[in-house]
């Protein structure tokens, strides 16, 4: 008896099922408990019990335990089986002000449970299957005056439902309707909701919404992610602070442009829906992050100039009720998206932005990120005057760019410019000294355009030229020129900068020689040379190296300048190494964190360093289970449960020699034994061939 209790305290998870049918024994050794050792004074529950709160999630409780502390405010009772909250399953705790009964099969609940509950303000029903018996729960709910939180998501409620469960509840701050089955939403639905601050309605099959959120004055934070409404016209919520309608089927977003008042919008996230217009925002407002990748967002004033095309200016909107509303937008004009002023985030990645309008860049003068991945801009200009100078993430990565303008002065005006991704453009123009004017340039990503490196000292054409020059840039950390077609890289090329990160993979015809990189040795610790035709270098003066990646080039020797270094990761694969020798392996298997080596063309009857590998503690082979070598008949076959036996060499002679040794032992033993049975019995089997012979039938 005493065990268990003790058991009780120190790992509460595992309940005492037996005591669970027998509640009178169980009070009964309770109370013998108590007498002998005051001490442990905790009633008898598989419950954790710390202060005023109570941990009874996944117990396969069938109710509300009734032996807990009476003063307890907050009871978790989450994964278990309470299909029903009975009436008086909670009046021992009249101070509860957290219940949480998520995922607990809960399909109904009493009328009068929370009788005795009037303190209750948050309730977690989530993931249960309160669409059965939802009348009987909207009674129970009317007596919960303070109610402030209430997780209803994931129930199969519908917008009638939800309604009638709402009524009244005139207290509720947070709401969260997520994953139901609501389809349209009126000015019924939340009409008593006056102090709700935030709504989650994500995951519902939501296709219209009129007049729903009318009443929410102090609505801050709505999400409608994840549902199929059409568009968000009329939008008047000047209290809202975020409005999520991420993934929906969004083709239009306008404001209401006859309210004058701030809105007090700050973030706006419009990702993966379909508008084909800059959303019209409101006129006067705060936001901040404007969030709208995945769409098909372009600007179209190329088209209002011409006459020939006479398009529309206005859009009719339906709802069901058969109200048409006119909204007249100045579609082929980009002046069209309101107040953008206090704009910092702008994500308009994977759109089809082929320009700016005149200015609309300049409009947003705080702007620090400007996300314009895989969209079809045609020019940039890296300048003050057509970037906001706030600018530090610039992300222009897979457009159309095939040329960079900048001032030829010496000078740029974007000091903030940290990080710039124009890989996958087709560059081939830019001003050479373009990035070494950016003083805050630190990230540079220039892959797969066609942009070489121009010699320090025999620079071309200032305005425009077909290579970079990186030097001096004292603030760049990291470059990738993958994929750039470079043919060499000049002498001291890097000279001045401070480079950790180096990728230059993908240059197949880069000729490097070893005082090229040479710049670097004080600071360089990740270098990509995948694919870039190297067969030996010299690694020896990197000695910050960390990470190296020589992988899908010609290598038929392990460099030895590898073993002064202390690598963690090394990648190998694709090369022509025979073996690894086993003093390298040694080196490599005690440094070394993660190696990559399938691909090469390994000898199998020279794997030693492959079990070095193997063994090691420190090192990991990442593909080890891959590797492949070839055996003396040219085949392929997986190092790893390939059998050395099958190699010739030394070791293959000797253990012949054992075959023939033993194979004569026993020929002999077998000899010698035939030997003495033939004659042990010979007596007797002489007579009998004899017999065999001379045998004829008698007459008789
Ligand atoms: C809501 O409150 C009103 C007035 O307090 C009351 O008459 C009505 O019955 C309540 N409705 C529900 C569903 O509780
Ligand atoms: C909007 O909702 C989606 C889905 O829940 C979420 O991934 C995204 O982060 C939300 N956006 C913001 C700005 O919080
Ligand atoms: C105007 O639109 C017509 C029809 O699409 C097109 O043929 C013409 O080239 C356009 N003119 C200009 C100036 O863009
Ligand atoms: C434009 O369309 C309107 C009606 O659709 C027509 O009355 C008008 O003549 C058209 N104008 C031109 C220039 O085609
Ligand atoms: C919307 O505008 C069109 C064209 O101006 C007009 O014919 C229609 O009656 C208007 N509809 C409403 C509901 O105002
Ligand atoms: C970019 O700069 C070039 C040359 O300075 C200029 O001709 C062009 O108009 C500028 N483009 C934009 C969009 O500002
Ligand atoms: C530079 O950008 C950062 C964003 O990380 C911002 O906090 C900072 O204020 C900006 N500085 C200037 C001078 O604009
Ligand atoms: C630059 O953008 C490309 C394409 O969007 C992306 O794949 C790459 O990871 C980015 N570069 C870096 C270093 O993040
Ligand atoms: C090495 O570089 C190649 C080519 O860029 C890349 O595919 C591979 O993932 C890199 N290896 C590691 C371990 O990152």
């Amino acid at each position: 008896m005493l065990q268990r209790a003790e058991k009780v305290q120190s790992t509460p998870t595992k309940p005492p099922r037996e005591h669970e049918k027998m509640p009178g024994i169980r009070v009964f050794l309770y109370f013998g408990l108590v007498a002998v050792l005051p001490v442990l004074c905790y009633p008898h529950t598989p419950c954790t019990l710390t202060q005023k709160t109570a941990i009874c999630n996944n117990l396969q409780l069938s109710s509300v335990p009734s032996n807990l502390p009476q003063q307890i405010e907050e009871l978790f009772l989450n994964q278990n089986i309470i299909s029903k909250l009975q009436n008086g399953c909670l009046s021992s705790y009249p101070f509860l002000r957290t219940l949480s009964c998520a995922n607990c099969y809960l399909k109904a609940v009493d009328v009068q449970v929370f009788s005795r509950s009037h303190w209750i303000e948050t309730l977690n029903f989530a993931s249960n299957e309160l669409h059965n018996d939802y009348k009987l729960l909207s009674q129970a709910l009317g007596l919960l005056t303070n109610l402030r939180f209430l997780d209803f998501s994931a129930n199969g409620l519908t917008e009638d439902m939800v309604s009638e469960l709402l009524h009244n509840l005139t207290s509720l701050e947070f709401l969260d309707l997520s994953r139901n089955a609501l389809l349209r939403l009126d000015e019924y639905t939340f009409q008593d909701l006056h102090q709700l601050k935030e709504l989650n309605l994500e995951r519902n099959n939501l296709f219209e919404i009129d007049g729903a959120f009318d009443k929410l004055k102090k609505l801050r934070r709505l999400n409608l992610a994840f549902n199929s409404l059409p568009c968000l016209v009329k939008f008047d919520m000047t209290q809202l602070v975020v409005l999520n309608a991420s993934h929906n089927l969004i083709e239009w977003f306008i404001t209401n442009q006859d309210i004058t008042d701030t809105f007090e919008l700050e973030t706006l996230d419009l990702t993966d829906n379909r508008l084909l217009y800059f959303p019209f925002l409101p006129t006067y407002n705060r936001i901040k992050t404007l969030l709208l990748p995945n769409n098909h967002i372009g600007f179209y004033s190329h088209l209002s100039q011409n006459t020939s095309l006479n398009w529309t200016n206005t859009i009719e909107f339906y709802n069901l009720g058969g109200n048409a509303s006119n909204v007249t937008a100045e579609l082929w004009n980009d002046d069209l998206y309101g107040d953008i002023s206090s704009v910092e985030f702008l994500d308009l990645s994977v759109n089809q932005v082929r320009y700016f309008p005149q200015g609309f860049l300049q409009k947003m003068p705080h702007l620090y990120w400007l996300r314009m991945r895989s969209n079809c801009l045609e020019s940039l200009n890296l300048t003050g005057d057509y970037l906001p100078v706030t600018v530090y993430e610039l992300d222009v990565s897979n457009n159309r760019l095939t040329e960079l303008h900048a001032h030829s002065s010496s000078v740029s005006e974007l000091n903030n410019l940290t990080h710039l991704n124009l890989s996958l453009n087709n560059i081939q123009k830019l001003p050479p000294r373009l990035f070494t004017t950016l003083p805050r340039l630190s990230f540079v990503d220039l892959s797969y355009n066609t942009v070489g490196m121009c010699h320090p000292k025999e620079l071309p054409n200032l305005n425009s030229s077909a290579c970079a020059l990186w030097t001096p840039l004292p603030s760049l950390k990291q470059l990738h020129i993958a994929g750039c077609n470079l043919i060499n890289i000049p002498p001291s090329a890097f000279d001045g900068t401070q480079l950790t990160h180096l990728d230059l993979s993908h240059n197949p015809d880069l000729h490097f020689s070893q005082d090229c990189l040479s710049g670097l040795s004080g600071t360089l610790q990740h270098l990509g040379l995948s694919n870039t035709g190297l067969q030996d270098f010299n690694f020896s003066p990197f000695r910050q190296l960390k990470s190296l990646n020589i992988s899908k080039n010609s290598i038929s020797e392990l460099p030895a300048s590898l073993m002064t270094l202390n690598l963690k990761l090394l990648d190998l694969r694709d090369n022509r190494l025979p073996t690894i020798k086993p003093e390298h392996a040694t080196v490599l298997a005690k440094r070394v964190q993660i190696v990559y080596m399938n691909g090469n063309y390994f000898n199998c009857c020279q794997l030693e360093w492959y079990r070095t590998f193997e063994e090691s503690k420190i090192l990991h082979v990442a593909d080890l289970l891959e590797i492949t070598c070839v055996d003396l008949h040219q085949q392929r076959k997986k190092a790893g449960v390939f059998d050395s036996v099958l190699c010739g060499g030394k070791s293959r002679e000797e253990s012949i020699f054992w075959y023939i040794l033993l194979f004569l032992s026993v020929g002999v033993s077998m000899v010698g034994v035939s030997v003495i049975y033939f004659l042990t019995f010979r007596p007797r089997l002489l007579p009998r061939v004899i017999k065999k012979k001379c045998w004829k039938p008698t007459t008789y």
